[in-house]
């Protein structure tokens, strides 16, 4: 696998309907996954985990790309192997999450500011040399009748453009995630301004910044009906709506748009992306960056045990099978059984 440039890396990552396995939970969110099967968060249980993901056999063809934290990148599997080769040697890319986590905003101390461009040069070159080929950062856009602010969307989209400039710098392709969550009682329209606007200043600020599109990917989220809403989308119009809302706002470019699953069911975050590509009125690969979407169902088979890890890797195997269908328009709920 020869890939020189950014367009390349970004262009492979999501070829052929292939998507990201999201697997860089922050070693507290790792531990509130491992409390709910009753497994202790030690660093050897998290690299078990994380290699038995990454040796299972839907990995190939499925998966073009795999975002670590910091933690997995140096870590060996229990043959000795560092996870990093096995990554590799299932045809996917080493990605890294780079930023430093949420730190209150202060004009509006409930919203908040995404932390790392400190020292970003550094810590880029070093994962270069452990072998990343792209990263990630994330922001976060909450919803209430107050909020989002403007300055949390503009504080937000010019730290990603500027994280996005310095990881290009550094030959690496950034996946740049403004995440509006879902948590809330909003109507879909809402989501739909909201992201809008957060995608409209992201694109501002990433021309302003001088980063090149072609070698970016974009990491968002789908334009649904708040999760507590009482009146929930049905799949076509957060199909339509996510649709619409990204061509409005995004540049043709772009080579990638890979979906976070924020919250929403594995079968859900993959009905939604299938229903998108058969719309299929855009220029951009639509495909998928889940964690929990592509790891719930492999997390609860496994629940820490040798004896499941068979189990555990058809359960990735599966979704990884269908989130790639659901790339390509050709999914459907029969082949869930
Ligand atoms: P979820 O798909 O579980 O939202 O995770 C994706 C991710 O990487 C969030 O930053």
């Amino acid at each position: 696998m020869s890939l020189n440039t950014l367009e390349e890396i970004a262009e492979y990552i999501v070829s052929d309907g292939k998507g990201i396995l999201a697997a860089d939970e922050s070693n507290p969110t790792c531990g509130k996954r491992f409390d709910s099967i009753g497994v202790e968060s030690t660093e050897t249980n998290r690299r078990d985990y994380r290699e038995m993901l990454f040796r299972a056999t839907g990995m190939k063809d499925n998966i073009g790309g795999v975002i670590l934290f910091d933690e997995t990148i140096r870590q060996n599997a229990e043959d000795g192997t560092p996870l990093v080769d096995l990554i590799k040697n299932q045809g996917a890319l080493t990605g890294i999450k780079v930023d430093k986590g949420l730190a209150p905003l202060e004009s509006s101390p409930e919203e908040t500011v995404t932390q790392g461009l400190d020292g970003l040069d550094e810590r880029c070159k070093e994962y270069v040399s452990l072998g990343a080929k792209f990263t990630k950062w994330r922001a976060v856009i909450k919803i209430s009748d107050t909020i989002p602010s403007d300055e949390c969307i503009e504080a937000n989209m010019r730290a990603l453009a500027k994280y996005a400039k310095i990881v290009q710098d550094n030959n690496m392709v950034p996946m740049v995630e403004p995440e509006v969550l879902m948590d809330g009682v909003h109507s879909i329209e809402r989501c739909y301004a909201v992201t809008s606007q957060s995608l409209k200043s992201l694109f501002d600020c990433l021309k302003d910044e001088g980063v090149n599109i072609a070698g970016t990917i974009l990491k968002p989220n789908m334009v649904t009906s708040g999760s507590m809403s009482e009146s929930q989308a049905s799949v076509q119009e957060v199909a339509e709506m996510t649709v619409k809302c990204l061509n409005e706002n995004v540049p043709s470019e772009l080579p990638g748009v890979t979906f976070l699953s924020g919250g929403q069911s594995d079968v859900d975050a993959t009905a939604h992306l299938d229903a998108m590509n058969k719309i299929g009125d855009f220029s951009w690969k639509l495909s998928f960056s889940y964690g929990r979407a592509l790891q719930q169902p492999s997390l609860k088979a496994w629940l820490g045990k040798e004896e499941n890890v068979s189990l555990a890797q058809d359960a990735l195997s599966h979704r990884a099978l269908m989130n790639k269908l659901a790339a390509n328009g050709a999914w459907n709920p029969g082949l869930e059984n």
